[in-house]
């Protein structure tokens, strides 16, 4: 048996399609770029409504499933955009009530870090999830993922994308500064913005965009752009691995992407002795495999809601959701029988 997984939190329409051992079965994803400015929640919503019944179909075809072989409908009931949200939770239920299967809302943060930890087959890590909208230190304590740090302003993702709209380019921006940033070597002083396990980074924004204008060439800008905000992200997660005694960090998020990013995370980690783990970078950024293989704990962990209680929940946190399979490990396959699944992707 397999769940499927619909993701539509953002700019990103995805499903994914898991089985028991977190083997991505099928993967389809489309994003919706803008073509200037950011993203629009009415205009993406609209992608995802175009766009999510064809992308079901392909990833039945692709993994060869039929609507009998699907066990549970899982959905990203949020964070998110509330119309992007719901687009995708229609479609969820939908499918459950054309297939009469069960329907379990996911969160969408929690699932970062459930792919991640299922991949890595490491027990309990501690996750840095760097994304657009999100930017948070996450571990797991008694019943709950707990938010040890988080961003006080904005998402790293969306800082990044920002600055790169601002330079003149398009969305997202994260990845063309990774690639203007290796052509850069001088490092300009940024405001360095840590606040315990907090972060800002707004403050970055401004200073870079007066370097900007004060002629500093783009490729050093991406560079002491990247080397001041990944330092940052990596302070914060070593803190929290110190206070917590870990030896264990994944990476989440689409800008866990970021070679600076996992390279430094990486050194970090290897040089307390532990281990760091980064998805291959499909299940980094947005994809419906994730909020399936998260549907799939849930489900088995009793979570299924009927229709009515389906709501989206475009606020919702990730230390105000159960996880009671984290308390119940013999309820669903632990890592150790499903970290073959890097394989898959
Ligand atoms: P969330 O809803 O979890 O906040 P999201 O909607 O932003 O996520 P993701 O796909 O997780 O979606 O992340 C997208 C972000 O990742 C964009 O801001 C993009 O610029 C950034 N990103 C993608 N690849 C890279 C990269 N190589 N380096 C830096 N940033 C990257
Ligand atoms: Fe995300």
């Amino acid at each position: 048996m397999v769940v499927l997984g619909i993701e539509s939190t953002a700019h990103t329409a995805s499903v994914g399609i898991v089985d028991e051992r977190a083997r991505v079965v099928a993967l389809t994803s489309d994003m919706h770029k803008p073509a200037h400015g950011g993203i629009h929640p009415r205009e993406a919503a609209n992608h995802h409504v175009d766009l999510l019944p064809g992308l079901v179909a392909r990833a039945l075809a692709d993994g060869h499933v039929a609507p009998a072989d699907v066990e549970a409908v899982a959905f990203a009931q949020g964070p998110g955009l509330g119309p992007c949200l719901r687009a995708g939770a229609t479609v969820a239920r939908m499918l459950a009530m054309a297939w009469d299967r069960p329907l379990v809302p996911v969160n969408h943060c929690v699932s970062h870090v459930e792919i991640a930890r299922v991949l890595s087959g490491l027990d309990d890590p501690v996750l840095l999830y760097a994304s657009g909208g999100n930017t948070q230190v996450i571990a797991y304590a008694r019943g709950r993922y707990r938010v040890l740090g988080e961003t006080l302003d904005v998402g790293i993702g969306n800082f990044l994308d920002k600055l790169w709209i601002a330079l003149g380019g398009t969305f997202p921006g994260g990845p063309a500064l990774e690639r203007e940033a290796l052509q850069g070597g001088a490092l300009h002083p940024l405001p360095y913005s840590v606040h315990g396990m907090d972060v800002a980074f707004s403050g970055i924004l401004t200073a870079a965009l007066a370097l900007h204008a004060r002629g500093v060439p783009r490729p050093d800008l991406a560079y002491s752009v990247e080397v001041t905000a990944y330092s940052m992200l990596t302070e914060i997660t070593e803190r929290a691995l110190a206070h917590l005694k870990g030896r264990a960090v994944v990476l989440g998020g689409g800008v866990a992407c970021n070679e600076r990013l996992r390279g430094m995370v990486r050194a970090m980690v290897e040089g307390r002795g532990g281990t760091m783990f980064a998805p291959p970078r499909s299940l980094c950024v947005d994809n419906g495999a994730m909020i399936a293989w998260t549907g799939l704990l849930a489900h088995r962990a009793g979570l299924d809601v009927p229709i009515r209680d389906s709501a989206v929940a475009p606020r919702q946190r990730t230390d105000l959701v159960r996880t009671p399979w984290r308390e119940a490990p013999g309820v669903v396959p632990g890592p150790s029988v499903a970290s073959r699944a890097g394989e898959a992707a």
